[in-house]
């Protein structure tokens, strides 16, 4: 089965990105390794959000650990998420993922790049869902990922060497479930990334779990990819490019 053809947004942000047509008209009809297996999925952070989208990989057939703090504080989300599910410690989950899903407070960020940086920058991808909040995450917190040029450069400074795209980063989670397989136009997903390879794996899982990935541009684009901007919220897919052509 063919992939859908992209739009001139996403061909522009990809083109950016060097990937050319050939590559995209090679890029798998289902999301696979590079080994061509079904990744595993693993989530630092199994809160609201790391909760809800790997419930969704699991519900998708994809074998997911789930890791906290206290992984035993996981065990009512296991048994709702089903049998290809289980928790671990953020070691386990960055032993076990052959992609990584990053649902934390952004506060935390900094130590799990000290601690498992090197493990995450040998991850075919690492889904950067996390955003600085003032309110929780604390002004001065903010006031710095600014500076630095927002969430996406941030994270790679954080991660070197990991192949990271940021997704699912102003969507609520309680919209999730609703929202994936719907009927009709899937609910657009912004996403953002340096790597070629690593967008094309996110834009293949995104679209297994029920959404359709619109890419609007590399890791500098990361900041749009935040609560209050204008590609924040639900939209169509055909939304979310009018809205990226608009960016700056
Ligand atoms: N909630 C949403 O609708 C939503 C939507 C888009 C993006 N986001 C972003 O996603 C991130 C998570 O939000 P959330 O609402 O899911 O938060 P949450 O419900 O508070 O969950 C946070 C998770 O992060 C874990 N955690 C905290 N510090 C950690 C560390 N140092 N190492 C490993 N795990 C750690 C927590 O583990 P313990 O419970 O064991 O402490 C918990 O599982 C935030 O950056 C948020 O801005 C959230």
């Amino acid at each position: 089965m063919m992939n859908p053809p992209f739009s001139s947004v996403d061909r522009r942000a990809l083109l950016a990105l060097g990937v050319g047509g050939l590559t995209l008209g090679l890029s798998p009809a289902f999301a696979q390794t590079s080994g061509g297996t079904k990744p595993k999925i693993a989530t630092i952070g199994a809160g609201r959000q790391g909760g809800a989208l790997g419930t969704l990989f699991a519900k998708a057939g994809y074998q997911v650990m789930f890791s906290a703090l206290d992984p035993d504080a996981l065990k009512d989300l296991v048994a709702a998420a089903g049998p290809n599910t289980q928790a671990g410690t953020t070691a386990q989950a960055v032993a076990f993922g052959d992609v990584v899903l990053i649902a934390v407070p952004y506060s935390a960020m900094e130590q799990i790049g000290r601690d498992f940086g090197s493990g995450l920058a040998t991850k075919q991808l690492v889904l950067d869902i996390s955003n600085p909040i003032g309110g929780r995450d604390g002004a001065d917190l903010v006031k710095k990922i600014n500076d630095e040029g927002g969430a996406g450069l941030a994270t790679a400074r954080i991660l070197p060497g990991a192949h990271i795209v940021r997704a699912f980063n102003a969507i609520n989670y309680a919209a999730l479930p609703r929202a994936a397989h719907r009927s009709g136009t899937p609910l657009g997903v912004p996403i953002a990334g340096d790597d070629p390879k690593a967008v094309a794996l996110a834009t293949a899982l995104i679209k297994d779990i029920g959404f359709e990935a619109v890419v609007v541009g590399g890791l500098a684009n990361g900041k749009y990819l935040v609560p209050g901007t204008p590609l924040a919220g639900e939209h169509t897919p055909d939304e979310l490019r009018k809205i990226a052509a608009g960016l700056s």
